[in-house]
């Protein structure tokens, strides 16, 4: 069987987790899930970064012993992973006595080979980051990542003579050019070789929290050192299996700590003449409101608070509401690229993508075999040939979007599938093929149904584990391997139940609600933490950041029709780049529908969703209006939809 290997960075303890660290974990999961699907066995590890200064203050802080602290804090962290469906192999703490096995072994080694070496370090320490620093690095003289105060440290410790890798190091970044992705942090680190690597320290004197160096009792382990080698330990490093499951097949980390793993982790391995990751990615921020979340801005999204106030609100169960929350993490934005965090966005992936698109197509055609089976009994239950394509190539363009990580573009074209499979209802209208007694027709519209929504719930499986069992069960069709997918029928095993709603819809008020809470407090959810006062101006004049908050773009129509019973809205089915969204306007006395098609608009795209008859309208178009006339604003020349207006 093949094997696949997948690491996240491990954590470190003494902050809470966040939404951006564990965005990180649902990322590596959903791969981790993905791999298993294509049928691998794999290995996936995420755990806690326990050593180091910090950790060793935050204790003393709390007055707590660090042990003791150490172990209540992996256990929250390791809590909230369970919680988030985390289906890791391994949770690895480097505390477990394994991991100080391997990481002494290492040290040992690489000092008796000459790899390591005693020397002093006269420079700046910033303990934030955990990171020596050059004079020369400073900004201000203070830490060029964080912005921190930095330490002097002048210090005997022990040095790993990273500048004898340096050569090794550019020609193996030559020889694999996709070693470390996205392109532009591959350029990055092949900058910095460029400019020359020195030898870098790795113990501390001065902490007494840390593996023991073994050789000299007085030094623990720097703590990137110890945490690096933390995937050795948990391929088994020193046993036989290291031979098996080594190398990672992926180190999954941040941009923040691109250095530490494609510099000074590539060169341990060569100094221990183990072979290299085969991959490593490293991806973007959430951010909040542009900023990075950081306890000190007080904007960190807390994910388990979250996750309680999205149940509550909706109705839904944890579970329902930790899919709901993997969903958007994995919906919203390029991998890889920052990506700022919006409750008002969750609520409308909720609504459009989760509650109107996927919950409605499971339930009308759970309603519909409610009804319609004494209609269809003795019809067989085959589905369209003509969709078959369609599935089939979709599912292998999934395929490849989910495994080169692009994990929002492999669910658009899943849910271009759902849109597919809801649009055929409107066409083929099953309801009059049960009026004209139609059995056979409606056979074949059901079939098409189940057939595609249990591709569905297998292809969105590695996103939302429990929606999709969820699903399967109400259809009654099982979990399958990505590559057994295949367009035939549901066999005898038909759905009983008529209704399952997964996902009741968020009303306006409701919406209103959980905006206002987070309005009034001024507080980022979970942190009680005030957020900014927005600015104010004088004599009813807006700031240049009122203006910045409207999100301006221009959107394709791709449908228009009228709201029945009404002479004045048009409900618009528009596309904005890579999205789709309903938007129903005010314009049905100035304008037909069928002029409307294909038309570009200009549509505020932030807009908090609202329902008009019952109809979502996500967001609002831009018209001018003079008396009786209107018109609506359109670009002056053809321009991608999606283009941002400044
Ligand atoms: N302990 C080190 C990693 C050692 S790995 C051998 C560390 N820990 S961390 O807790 O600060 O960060 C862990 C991971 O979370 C990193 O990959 C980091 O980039 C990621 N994130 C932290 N904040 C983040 C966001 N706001 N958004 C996305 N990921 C972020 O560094």
């Amino acid at each position: 069987m093949d094997r696949y290997f997948l690491t996240t960075a491990i954590y470190y303890i003494n902050d809470r987790p966040h939404l951006g660290s564990v965005s990180e974990t649902i990322a590596a999961d959903f791969l981790a899930r993905y791999q298993r699907k294509l049928g691998k066995q794999v290995l996936f590890s995420t755990g806690t970064d326990e050593h180091s200064q910090k950790v060793e203050r935050t204790a003393l802080a709390l007055g707590q012993p660090v042990e003791q602290y150490t172990q209540e804090a992996a256990a929250s962290w390791k809590a909230l992973f369970d919680k988030l469906e985390i289906s890791y192999s391994r949770f690895i703490r480097t505390t477990d006595a394994d991991h100080i096995r391997v990481v002494q072994e290492i040290f040992q080694k690489l000092y008796d080979q000459g790899d390591i070496y005693k020397g002093s370090y006269d420079g700046w320490y910033c303990v934030k980051d955990e990171a020596f620093l050059l004079e020369s690095d400073l900004v201000d003289g203070k830490c060029p990542h964080c912005g921190l105060e930095v330490q002097h440290v002048s210090e005997i410790n022990y040095f790993f003579r990273l500048s004898k890798y340096q050569d090794a190091l550019l020609a193996w970044y030559e020889q694999h050019p996709d070693f470390v992705q996205p392109q532009m942090r591959y350029n990055e680190l092949v900058n910095v070789m460029r400019g020359g690597l020195r030898d870098v320290s790795v113990s501390r004197s001065t902490v007494k929290w840390g593996i023991p160096v073994p050789f000299d009792t007085d030094q623990t382990v720097y703590v990137w050192f110890d945490a690096l080698i933390n995937y050795a330990t948990v391929a088994g490093y020193g046993t036989d299996r290291f031979a098996v499951d080594w190398p990672p097949d992926l180190h999954l980390i941040g941009k923040d700590i691109t250095r530490f793993h494609g510099i000074i982790w590539p060169a341990m391995l060569m100094a221990l003449n183990a072979p290299l990751p085969k991959h490593i990615f490293a991806h973007g921020f959430w951010n909040f409101e542009g900023e990075k979340m950081s306890k000190s801005l007080g904007n960190v999204v807390d994910p388990s608070a979250l996750i309680a106030s999205l149940s509550n609100l909706i109705g839904i169960d944890e579970p329902m509401a930790v899919d709901t929350l993997r969903y958007y993490l994995s919906r919203e934005g390029t991998y890889g690229l920052d990506v700022d965090f919006s409750s008002q966005r969750l609520l409308l992936r909720f609504n459009t993508d989760l509650a109107n698109d996927l919950g409605n197509l499971l339930n009308r055609t759970l309603n519909m075999f409610g009804k319609f089976r004494p209609q269809i009994t003795g019809y067989p239950l085959e589905p369209k040939p003509a969709l078959s394509e369609l599935f089939t190539t979709t599912v292998a363009a999934v395929s490849s979007d989910y495994g080169s990580l692009q994990f929002s573009a492999g669910l658009e074209k899943t849910w271009m599938l759902i849109n597919v499979l809801n649009k055929m209802i409107e066409d083929d209208k099953p309801w009059a093929l049960a009026r004209d007694g139609n059995g056979e027709a409606l056979a074949t519209h059901l079939a098409t149904l189940l057939t595609g929504i249990w591709y569905i719930a297998n292809m969105i499986e590695p996103c939302m584990p429990t929606v999709s069992s969820r699903i399967l069960t109400a259809i009654r069709r099982s979990q399958v391997p990505w590559g057994a997918l295949q367009w035939r029928g549901p066999g005898a095993e038909l759905p009983e139940s008529t209704s399952t709603v997964l996902f009741p819809r968020v009303q306006p008020d409701q919406l209103e609600e959980f905006l206002a809470a987070q309005a009034t407090r001024k507080t980022v959810p979970g942190t009680g933490t005030p957020s900014p006062e927005p600015p104010r101006t004088e004599s009813g004049l807006i700031s240049i950041d009122d203006v910045t908050k409207l999100q301006l773009r221009v959107a394709t129509i791709l449908e228009a029709e009228r709201v029945p019973k009404t002479d004045k809205l048009i409900q618009l089915h528009v596309k904005v780049g890579s999205e789709e969204r309903t938007i129903v306007a005010g314009i049905g006395k100035h304008y037909d529908p069928a002029v409307l098609i294909g038309k570009q608009i200009v549509i505020v795209a932030n807009l908090q969703p609202r329902s008009l008859r019952g109809i979502t309208s996500q967001g609002m178009l831009l018209a001018a209006s003079a008396g009786d006339e209107m018109a609506l604003l359109t670009p002056m020349s053809p321009i991608p939809d999606g283009a941002e207006i400044h």
